[in-house]
């Protein structure tokens, strides 16, 4: 784990006002900064950034982290990504203990440098390429769209970026994936001939390339062996294919506009897509969508759509998306399959019918749970009571799989449909826990508690944990639940990493990420709508927190004292024990 004392000196070294104008223009608003709320649509600026305070918060969707967090949520990157991607803008180095499992490792940043520097070279090449830019007309492709991908043109020759490059033997050109070295040693460039689509990380950085052959009516197939279609990169430590998605940074408005992911076979599909209208295509890379494609794609999106050829090498892929994606899918998220008719990629269905008529395919999308019913029924003779034991059988494994747990319930149900097994045999035969229905919301609670003012300061002033009665808050309220986990997280305690005592809010919102309570935060925040437009001192939270502890205490010993006389009225006073008698005496002195 990344120490939680070089977190907060991250934060601290961060200009969280210019990382978030970079993205979100704001302007400025009093002591903060406001815009247009980039995690939810809206007209009015609702989201607020704090610079002293390091913490942005949306008050319409209750968006609300640091620069770690609005990395995560806007581009898309895990946790350590970001702490890496703020430490190398403020010039630290991230103290790496163990490295996690299956954590890629640190890529060079000369690799980056590397990458993009080919990627320059190679979209300036294409303005000269005349076949290659009557290939690319040809396909429909504008200027504009091959602008904003980026594409390029890598020409013919054996050893082109040796004039880009002047170490031609620099290891990073061979660590890139940009040259091959045959068995004499002897370099040549991977990409030759070929149409270049740029493949970046959610950063915008190039991390790998497809080369498409120019293969058109005109040309002679040149003798021997042009390879495949596409050339990719290969995996290098900077790319790993079952983790990068084409057209990610490009696709980022349309995603928050459509709140949806468009996932594609194909480079064109995207590119065409894209100049159609439809920006929030992406494309798995010549390989099956992973779980890990879904999950970098739920946390931008909640919708997920997978859109395949409709022949049965389109069915079979979508298959094993589906296959893949199980695990990924949160309560919250929705996963649906659209297929083209026959013959048609989205490119040439989009250039044929149109924008209108691609969307009509994508909103008429068949849900996960249909999908996945039918293709299972499609295996077994449902007619036959072998047929529905088949049914269940197949499911299991999958349903196993899922984790989200109203959908496997939703899916449970429609197998007992299909099959004529009752849900609970369903449930039995394919070990499904019973799942229990979420709670319903809480009804408001009245007037802000003492409790309530104890948890909003202790949100902005968290080293307050320490002075909250932890043995004596009432039992009974939900508050009271909500105040003792906040100041049980904050107190200091022998961690791995861990400070002796959080100092601000915007550590007490790592604090809690890193003990996985985001939940709890967002509970929290609710309580406390004026987290940041107040701006309150230090002192007056200070003062406010004490008075709400003295009436808390006070509270407390009314409640007892009635609950002392009660008892002494129906046992009279000798059924008191002595200490409590003493205590009955010394609450009766005192409230008179
Ligand atoms: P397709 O052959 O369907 O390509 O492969 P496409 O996008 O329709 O290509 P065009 O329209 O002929 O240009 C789909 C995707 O599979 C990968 C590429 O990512 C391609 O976009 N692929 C395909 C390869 O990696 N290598 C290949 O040889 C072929
Ligand atoms: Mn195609």
């Amino acid at each position: 784990m990344i120490p939680e004392s070089f977190l907060q000196e991250l934060l601290s070294r961060t200009d969280l006002v210019g990382l978030i104008d970079a993205h979100v223009p704001l302007k400025k608003a009093g002591v903060e900064y406001a815009a247009c709320c980039p995690f939810h649509n809206e007209k009015t600026p609702s989201f607020t950034v704090s610079p002293t305070k390091q913490f942005y918060h949306c008050f319409g969707c209750g968006a609300h982290g640091t620069a770690i967090g609005f990395l995560m949520e806007y581009t898309g990157l895990d946790f350590r990504e970001a702490v890496r991607d703020l430490a190398s803008r403020a010039g630290m180095q991230v103290p790496e203990t163990l490295p996690d499992r299956n954590e890629p490792r640190a890529a060079p940043r000369n690799l980056v440098q590397t990458m993009g520097k080919a990627a320059d070279w190679y979209y300036g090449q294409l303005r000269n390429a005349q076949e290659a830019t009557e290939y690319l007309k040809r396909r429909g492709v504008s200027g504009e769209t091959a602008k904003l991908f980026r594409i390029g043109y890598a020409p013919p020759d054996w050893q082109n970026l040796a004039a880009v490059f002047p170490d031609y033997q620099a290891p990073e050109l061979l660590a890139a994936g940009l040259v091959t070295e045959n068995e004499n040693g002897r370099r040549y460039d991977r990409f030759r001939d070929r149409v270049i689509f740029p493949i970046l990380n959610a950063k915008g950085e190039t991390v790998a390339f497809g080369g498409r052959l120019l293969e058109s009516a005109g040309r002679e197939k040149p003798e021997g062996d042009q390879g495949p279609k596409y050339l990719n990169s290969p995996e290098t430590p900077l790319f790993s294919k079952g983790q990068e998605l084409f057209g990610l940074p490009q696709a980022r408005a349309g995603l928050r506009e459509t709140d949806t992911a468009i996932v594609v076979e194909g480079y064109m599909d995207v590119v065409m897509l894209a100049q159609h209208g439809v920006r929030n295509a992406v494309a798995t890379l010549g390989t099956a969508t992973t779980s890990t494609h879904v999950k970098k794609l739920f946390r931008q999106v909640s919708r997920v759509v997978f859109c395949f050829d409709g022949d049965a090498a389109g069915k079979r892929a979508a298959w094993r998306a589906l296959e893949n994606c199980l695990e990924a899918i949160g309560e919250q998220n929705l996963v649906a399959f659209a297929f083209l008719p026959e013959g048609h990629d989205p490119d040439s269905f989009v250039s044929a019918f149109g924008k209108d008529a691609f969307l009509q395919r994508i909103a008429e999308a068949v849900p996960l749970s249909d999908f996945l019913l039918r293709a299972l029924a499609s295996q077994c003779e449902m007619g036959s009571a072998e047929g529905h034991a088949k049914l269940l059988t197949l499911a299991k494994p999958l349903l196993a799989r899922l984790s989200a747990p109203l959908l496997r319930l939703q899916i449970a149900k429609r197998l007992a449909e299909a099959s004529g097994f009752s849900q609970q045999e369903v449930e039995r035969v394919c070990d499904l826990r019973p799942v229990v229905p979420p709670p319903p919301p809480r009804a408001k609670r009245p007037a802000p508690s003492l409790l309530r003012t104890l948890i909003r300061d202790l949100l902005q002033c968290p080293e307050l944990a320490r002075r909250v009665p932890l043995e004596s808050l009432p039992g009974d309220d939900p508050d009271s639940g909500l105040l003792r986990r906040l100041a049980t997280l904050l107190l200091p305690e022998e961690g791995e990493g861990e400070a002796d005592e959080i100092g601000s809010h915007a550590m007490l919102i790592e604090r809690l990420r890193r003990r996985g309570e985001e939940e709890l935060l967002r509970q929290l925040n609710s309580i406390n709508q004026d987290l940041l437009r107040e701006s309150f001192s230090r002192e007056d939270i200070e003062a406010e927190f004490g008075t709400a502890l003295e009436k808390l205490s006070e509270l407390r010993s009314r409640r007892e004292f009635e609950e002392l006389k009660e008892k002494a009225r129906k046992l009279g006073v000798s059924g008191l024990s002595s200490d409590e008698k003493a205590r009955y005496l010394r609450l009766l002195a005192r409230t008179g």
